[in-house]
């Protein structure tokens, strides 16, 4: 018998109905929604006693929707399914990996830990490494964890004359290495100063005769979209063009892309992973490649 997939807070015409229509999977039936009072009501309407079980997630936002997925979760676990696979493209409260002040919650290892004791198994896409080194260090679950950059690549081997991939600050190495080396192309790494929310100081990069390349800014996060906003800035300066922004996970508000959109840059292209206007990259293959490997169907 197929997994059943789940649809939580995707909706139609996203990665999910993709995912849907690859013919992998039995569409779940679930009711997800509030009572007057704000509670939260589920339930499965799908036959899942000794299936498997996916739960495609969107948890951009996740206070609003963490409570309402645990209780998904153990409504499923009443019904004896045999496997709960969460596949959170984006997986949220990875950046809090340290406590930089007093009384501070390291967020990260308090939402793995909750979320691990309510599923099997854990697929995400480039998750915010930046302190932890793998999703095994704080999630305590199977995991398997996807990337982007080989999807990416191709993106901008197909849209893009003569790239010079940049990461703008020193965790962004690990997209903008792996991406350049896939592309067969030159990439800079630059360093950046986080002074507050919305403020961040870039570091001019040393181009040399670089100049006559488009830059291709890469990122994994675009959220206030100030690091996009200061790289274009100091490229500008150095004499490059607008650059094309890539991020992975759009989790930018309305207003922080419309501030974007509005800077120096010539595009902003992010994967479908959170469902967004700039969505231009489909991750949809990459995880069915993959989740078709740890999966197995018949079961
Ligand atoms: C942080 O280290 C991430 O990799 C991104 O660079 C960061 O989240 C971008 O944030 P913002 O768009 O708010 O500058």
């Amino acid at each position: 018998m197929k997994p059943i997939l789940f649809d939580f807070f995707y909706g139609s015409k996203t990665l999910f109905t993709e995912l849907l229509n690859s013919g992998q999977f039995e569409k779940g039936e679930v009711d997800i929604r509030r009572f007057p009072d704000g509670e939260s009501y589920v339930r499965v309407r799908s036959q899942c006693t000794q299936r498997q079980v996916i739960i495609l997630a969107n948890l951009h936002h996740p206070d609003d929707k963490f409570l309402p997925l645990l209780f998904l979760c153990q409504a499923l676990r009443d019904l004896n399914v045999k496997h709960i696979t969460l596949i959170s493209p984006y997986l949220p409260y990875m950046r809090q990996d340290k406590r930089f002040h007093d009384g501070e919650c390291i967020t990260s290892a308090q939402f793995s830990s909750i979320l691990s004791s309510a599923i099997d198994r854990i697929v995400t896409i480039d998750p915010h490494l930046h302190r932890y080194a793998s999703l095994s260090e704080i999630y305590n679950v199977d995991n398997l964890v996807l990337k982007a950059d080989n999807t990416i690549a191709e993106w901008i081997k197909q849209n893009v004359n003569k790239p010079l991939i940049i990461g703008p600050d020193s965790e962004s190495e690990q997209w903008a290495a792996a991406t350049a080396e896939l592309i067969n192309c030159p990439y800079l790494v630059l360093t950046k100063e986080r002074l507050g929310d919305r403020d961040v100081k870039i570091s001019t990069p040393h181009a040399g005769d670089l100049t006559d390349h488009t830059p291709v800014l890469v990122d994994d996060i675009i959220s206030t979209g100030r690091t996009m906003i200061e790289t274009a800035k100091v490229l500008n300066a150095e004499g490059f063009g607008s650059p094309v922004c890539i991020g992975v996970h759009a989790v930018f508000s309305e207003r922080d892309y419309n501030a974007l959109r509005n800077s120096a840059v010539e595009k902003i292209i992010t994967c479908n992973t959170i469902p967004h206007h700039s969505n231009g990259i489909d991750v949809a293959k990459l995880l069915l490649g993959s989740v078709a490997a740890v999966i197995n169907p018949s079961s």
